[in-house]
């Protein structure tokens, strides 16, 4: 069955969200998803949303009118904007579908998407690997064995991910982030284009660089 939803956020990366959706579409016998319209507290122009065939709904708050089976992901890069959003949803009782783009490589055994999981072009995700509520996985991250992704963790493109590493709770982790195996990157902190972490990061600490320390 075709699950309706609206994605939240119509800046680019909620554009980049719409072209998984069309992706995953293209490579199903009959659409999987049909997304229904954005929804973003500003005005996104309506001639760069044509081409997808979605409308600018209106503001978030109007997920609560929307018809009940309609679902949600939120296209919206910031951890804290996102867990606040789902908050409202959940709040709402609403869905909130996984989106795998299908030139995504995901292992077979023992991977959990949590909802709202969005993972994007090219992506590999090995095995016995965890992520929670709303994690982004942009394009060409790579996630290894054993590693946990609580919610909504954002892997910018191109980010790698080692094996058992482990992120807590809204950790951003800018484009080209490295991790080292074995890790840990303490709830809410923010690891900078680029970086190489080789040692745990607190929670809430801002990192930068090769290797990756504090920022100035
Ligand atoms: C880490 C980050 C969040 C810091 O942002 P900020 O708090 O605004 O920091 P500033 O730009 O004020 O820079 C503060 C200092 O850190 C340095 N710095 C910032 N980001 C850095 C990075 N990624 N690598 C090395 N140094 C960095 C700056 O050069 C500056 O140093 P200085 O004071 O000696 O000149 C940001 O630079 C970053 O990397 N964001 C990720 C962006 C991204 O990947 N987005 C995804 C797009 S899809």
């Amino acid at each position: 069955m075709t699950q309706r939803l609206v994605v939240i956020g119509a800046g680019g990366f909620g554009r980049e969200v719409l072209d998984v959706i069309e992706a995953i579409n293209s490579c199903a016998a009959t659409p999987e998803f049909e997304p229904i319209g954005v929804l973003d507290d500003g005005t996104p122009e309506a001639a760069v949303l044509g081409p997808y065939g979605v409308q600018h709904l209106g503001p978030v708050s109007l997920l609560g009118d929307l018809p009940h089976d309609v679902g949600y992901v939120i296209g919206i890069g910031s951890p804290g904007v996102r867990q606040a959003l789902d908050q409202k949803g959940l709040d709402l009782g609403r869905v909130s579908p996984v989106l795998v783009h299908p030139s995504a490589a995901i292992g077979r055994h023992a991977v959990e998407l949590g909802p709202g999981t969005i993972v994007c072009s090219h992506v590999s995700i090995t095995n016995n690997i965890r992520l929670g509520r709303h994690v982004h996985v942009n394009l060409n991250a790579t996630i290894g064995h054993d590693a946990v992704l609580d919610d909504y963790v954002t892997l910018s493109p191109l980010v790698a991910i080692s094996g058992n590493v482990h992120a807590e709770t809204g950790v951003f982790f800018g484009t080209g982030a490295n991790v080292n195996p074995g890790l840990t990157i303490g709830r809410g902190a923010v690891v900078g284009t680029g970086a190489a972490v080789i040692k745990d990061v607190p929670a809430g600490l801002t990192v930068v660089g090769v290797p990756a320390k504090p920022r100035a």
